[in-house]
């Protein structure tokens, strides 16, 4: 079975080096996503252990269809009672490009007949099949997720514009964040925790996946063993002067069952904890979605300022979607991205000051 692992487009790279890292076979990077050899066994191994996937579809049938009445032929070809649970309530997208099959739903609609009267609907679970017709050439794919797996299950407080996970994570890989042998992690504008717990839970070698469940428990796949947790060292910081934030973020933490330290603070007071050098990866508000970005020159330039200052030998990440405003730290960067991230483009801008 080939699996397809969805990430967003801009991080296929650090995608399908995490792949690798795993131990997935036959990695092939593509646009929007990474191809691995595997079952279902596997496609659950990849749901609970991958940071940056959004989503894993195994492909389950392919076949060429020129027109709707064949497209219908072919899909009650596919032994349907053999990949769906019974009563399964199956949800079918559809989407035709370069095809003399053009109208999606209307193929989407196809499928969805075929497969219900192979599998009548009842009261089973949920499940999403995906069509994509390329060039007369139809994949169908199961997706075995459910829930985008940027949501971790056990992180309930969300602040304001919070970074995505899977986005924290391959930014701390594209920064060199090696989680055997892990550095100090500070995000001085941290929000929800969510790179600094992150890297902690990387350090600790948890799957992301180990709290929520997924599509492929419906399937009749068992559930991997979970690895055993490394000891973490106190390595991890997060600091925000919003109190509500800082309150939040330490629940995370929390119930994340990793160690992160987070403070009250503002961008002008922070110093690097005792200790080795490491990252700073942050965030910062940007003007398209809060903030005026008028008023955000000046914390980036306080921000730049202070890194440049107090941060000498840190290796320095910001991630924002406003080149203006990375300009406006002073410092010397360079981009990586950009990243589709909730209707943006953000970059990381890269720095050694
Ligand atoms: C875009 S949010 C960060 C989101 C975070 N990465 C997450 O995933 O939740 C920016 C954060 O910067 C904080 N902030 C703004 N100005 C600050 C300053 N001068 N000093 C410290 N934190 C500041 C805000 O309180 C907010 O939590």
């Amino acid at each position: 079975m080939e699996l397809f692992c969805v990430t967003q487009p801009g991080l296929e790279a650090i995608l399908a080096q995490e792949l690798e890292a795993l131990g997935c076979a036959g990695v092939a990077p593509t646009v929007g996503g990474v191809t691995v050899a595997g079952d279902l066994a596997e496609a659950a191994r990849v749901n609970m252990a991958s940071r940056v996937a959004i989503r894993v579809l195994a492909r389950v049938a392919e076949f060429r269809a020129m027109h709707l009445a064949q497209l219908d032929k072919r899909a009650r070809k596919v032994d349907w009672p053999s990949i769906l649970p019974e009563g399964a309530r199956v949800k079918v997208e559809a989407t035709c490009r370069k095809s003399r099959i053009y109208h999606d739903r209307a193929a989407a609609e196809r499928v969805a007949k075929a497969v219900a009267d192979a599998v009548p609907p009842g009261d089973g679970p949920e499940v999403a099949l995906k069509v994509r017709i390329e060039d007369d050439l139809c994949v169908i794919s199961l997706d075995t997720t459910g829930e985008a797996l940027h949501v971790r299950g056990h992180k309930f407080f969300v602040g304001k514009a919070p970074l995505r996970e899977g986005m924290a994570a391959a930014f701390l890989m594209q920064m060199g964040f090696d989680p055997a042998a892990p550095v100090p992690v500070v995000d001085p504008m941290c929000g929800s925790g969510t790179i600094p717990i992150e890297a902690a839970e990387m350090a600790a070698g948890l799957w992301p996946g180990r709290s929520r469940g997924f599509t492929w428990e419906a399937l009749g796949v068992a559930r991997p063993a979970l690895p055993d947790p490394r000891p973490v060292p106190p390595l991890f910081h997060g600091v925000d002067r919003d109190q509500g934030a800082v309150q939040g973020a330490a629940k995370n933490a929390e119930r994340a069952g990793v160690p992160v330290a987070f403070s009250r603070g503002a961008i002008s007071d922070l110093v690097p904890p005792e200790g080795p050098k490491g990252i700073v990866l942050t965030n910062p508000p940007y003007g398209a979605r809060i903030g005026d970005r008028k008023l955000l020159f000046g914390l980036y330039g306080a921000l730049g300022g202070v890194l440049k200052e107090r941060f000498a030998g840190w290796r320095v990440g910001i991630v924002t979607s406003d080149p203006g405003l990375a300009k406006a730290t002073g410092l010397s960067l360079e981009p990586f991205g950009p990243v589709a991230h909730g209707g943006l483009k953000v970059t990381l801008w890269q720095a050694m000051p």
